[in-house]
């Protein structure tokens, strides 16, 4: 949960960036409303991880701090790559979060319940971000996110 509770912490940050450099108007609402639903994710992770009895990742200001300018470095390669960007983020996430519900033990339902609320949502984001024109993002881009979405996931679980 942890870890979940690190994700959104990024994701909010990414869209709170893209949203500060994007170009278009409808592009700049998406990415806003976007990042308050994963504010709102934010808020039900830290409340379960409260619940369980975790405590938060000691990284967390790092990490809103270099997901902030990853996403204004987004932004600024213009709105096609930064939707782009955010479409295969999210295809990352619900593939993250599809393994966390197969390792999730069947009794735990609360956490199951809010998991399988939050891949409704992210899955929405993308879709969100193709229908206003995401561009597909080159094979190394895509190689490089996992990469650093593996970082993240790997230190989070144990700081
Ligand atoms: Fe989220
Ligand atoms: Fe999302």
């Amino acid at each position: 949960m942890r870890v979940n509770h690190c994700g959104e912490i990024c994701a909010q940050a990414l869209y709170q960036g893209q949203a500060l450099a994007s170009r278009h108007a409808s592009v700049g609402d998406a990415l806003r409303e976007a990042a308050d639903e994963e504010v709102e994710h934010l808020a039900w992770t830290e409340r379960r991880l409260e619940e369980l009895g975790g405590r938060k990742s000691l990284l967390n200001p790092l990490w809103y701090a270099g997901a902030l300018s990853m996403g204004i470095l987004a932004g600024r390669l213009g709105d096609k790559w930064s939707l782009g960007f955010l479409a295969e983020t999210e295809r990352q996430v619900e593939a993250h979060l599809d393994g966390h519900l197969s390792k999730i033990p069947a009794r735990d339902q609360r956490s199951w319940e809010m998991l399988e609320q939050m891949k409704v949502d992210e899955a929405k984001h993308a879709r969100t971000a193709v229908r206003l024109g995401a561009a597909e993002l080159p094979a190394p881009a895509k190689a490089a996110m996992k990469l650093a979405a593996r970082v993240m996931t790997r230190t989070a679980y144990y700081l």
